[in-house]
């Protein structure tokens, strides 16, 4: 029997961003135990990251987590960030897409007002407890209160309320989950943090692991990050249906003004190139835009030549940045690092790629007994540890010939392969944000900063090679010089402590300083 239309629309619902997550919760990053612990740990940390360094302060951030059972943790994560004023702090934590990043053109690791309401809403499925959030502003105020979300409607429900004095500013955060679990692995929330500190060397970051180990990874700089500041779009990187967005909330009298206030590079002049391409009166108010006017528009912009986007709002970790850290976590024997020049993607996305290589010390990963090649993603600073396979960095890295630089079976050697991308926009390949889209333009600069790195790094092999190789030859000659000197002084009647004295100084000169300069020391 065929079923009725009516009798199938009974079933027609509306449901909420919140519900759709709950079911899909894996696109989230909640897939796997260690996976979501990991993720909730990101969450809280990058949260924290970022408020700090909008509000220019020297992040301190403490990560605690306790078990609490079998597959049950406790998360605790504060920040001595700006905290969230009060009225915020329900949106903050249990509404999602609500956040001071979304809407903004700005370098930030956040940036789809997802993360700590995904949080909360896997506390309440695994636990079906709220979080609780303790938050001040240096208002003279503490705000206190227990948060869970309504589902349904994607709205916070606000339990528990608490205000009291108190004169510091920051957020903590504490939250139950199930369904989670910890380990040591190098996607569990330790090696989350590690990474963390290498691409954040100016925040101090204490975790308390559940095994009771405190590991505090101490400011390599003391100097809080140039904030970046918020980009205007690039016209090149534009859709209609973008076009039409912004043109509807503009406060705009006129298309014109829209059109240069809202756009990177677009001067009066492009927007009188582009008014004398289209059939549109540009002294129209922008909201009165229709699709057919804002396709014309389109098309009219790709046949205008803009300058490329601005790139001065990116702000890179910076190689003496990327240096201090690298020393301060890895202790590497050697290392070199890249910063590369602002380049852009898809017409108009800004975005500068960062590497960085250490050999030896802490660098690599250790693996039961044995010590192989690790590489460390970034994307703004925030470390991506999963899906691995899918992101333009390994890819990368795997292209990329090692033996040319001196890392045979690179695999094999204790090497630490640093990758930070850092932009406006960061095209991950899912709302989970563990993987950089293999984009064209992000791949090649990935590529020239491992060349660089590479190069560089290959040459501190071949010096470190040749040291070892004078060292050896020196050792074998010095033992060698008591009886040379016997055999003289019995040919020559010379005095043979003398003798040795003379031979002794004459290897250690011939071999002394470092690798660099074997060649001179070989003529002497
Ligand atoms: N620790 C914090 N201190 C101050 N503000 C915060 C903190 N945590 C979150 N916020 C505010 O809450 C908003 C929502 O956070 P949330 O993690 O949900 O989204 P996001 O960081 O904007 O983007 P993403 O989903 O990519 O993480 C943020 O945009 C920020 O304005
Ligand atoms: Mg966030």
């Amino acid at each position: 029997m065929v079923e009725k239309a009516e009798a199938i629309f009974k079933e027609f619902r509306e449901h909420s961003i919140a519900e759709f997550f709950k079911k899909n919760r894996q696109m989230l990053g909640y897939a796997g135990k260690i996976r979501s612990l990991t993720t909730i740990v990101h969450e809280y940390v990058t949260n924290g990251l970022d408020a700090c360094e909008e509000a220019g302060i020297l992040p301190d951030i403490t990560v605690k987590i306790k078990q609490l059972g079998h597959d049950h943790y406790e998360v605790y994560c504060e920040d001595n960030g700006p905290g969230i004023p009060k009225t915020h702090v329900g949106k903050v934590f249990a509404q999602m897409l609500a956040g001071t990043k979304f809407h903004r053109f700005i370098q930030q690791r956040g940036q789809q007002g997802i993360g700590a309401t995904g949080c909360t809403l896997y506390a309440q499925i695994t636990t079906g407890k709220p979080i609780h959030v303790i938050t001040s502003t240096k208002n003279g105020k503490v705000y206190e209160v227990d948060i869970m979300i309504d589902v349904k409607r994607n709205k916070p429900v606000i339990m528990n309320e608490k205000e009291y004095d108190g004169d510091w500013h920051g957020t903590k955060v504490r939250g139950e989950f199930k369904e989670v679990t910890f380990n040591w692995s190098e996607y569990g929330p330790g090696e989350y943090i590690r990474r963390t500190a290498v691409a954040n060397p100016h925040a101090k970051i204490t975790f308390i692991a559940p095994d009771g180990r405190k590991i505090t990874y101490n400011r390599a700089v003391s100097v809080v990050p140039e904030r970046a500041k918020p980009s205007k779009p690039h016209p090149k990187g534009l859709t209609i249906d973008d076009l039409l967005e912004y043109a509807h909330h503009s406060k705009e009298r006129t298309i014109r003004t829209f059109l240069v206030k809202t756009f990177d590079r677009m001067s009066n002049a492009k927007a009188d190139e582009i008014e004398k391409l289209t059939s549109i009166d540009f002294k129209r108010k922008p909201d009165s835009l229709t699709w057919k006017d804002a396709e014309e528009i389109i098309d009219a912009i790709k046949k205008v030549k803009f300058l490329a986007p601005s790139t001065k709002e990116l702000k890179p970790i910076g190689e003496k940045q990327i240096k201090k850290a690298i020393l301060n976590v890895l202790e590497p024997q050697f290392h070199a690092v890249v910063t590369r020049p602002p380049s852009v993607y898809r017409g108009g996305v800004p975005f500068i790629v960062e590497a960085g290589v250490a050999y030896g010390g802490k660098a690599g990963r250790v693996v039961g007994d044995s010590v192989g090649a690790e590489i460390m993603r970034f994307a703004n600073r925030a470390p991506l540890l999963f899906d691995a396979g899918a992101d333009v960095i390994t890819k990368v890295v795997n292209e990329v010939d090692w033996n040319r630089y001196g890392l045979k079976k690179v695999d094999t050697l204790p090497v630490s392969i640093i990758v930070n991308v850092v932009s406006t926009y960061i095209p991950y390949t899912s709302a989970g944000k563990q993987a950089i889209a293999d984009i064209e333009e992000i791949h090649k600069e990935v590529k020239f900063a491992l060349m660089e790195v590479g190069r560089q790094i290959g040459g501190h092999i071949r010096r470190e090679r040749k040291k070892y190789e004078k060292q050896t030859k020196k050792m074998t000659l010095l033992k060698y010089v008591p009886e040379v000197a016997a055999a003289v002084a019995a040919l020559t009647g010379d005095n043979k402590k003398e003798l040795e004295m003379k031979l002794v100084k004459m290897i250690e000169k011939k071999y002394s300083g470092n690798g660099a300069d074997e060649e001179e020391g070989e003529e002497q």
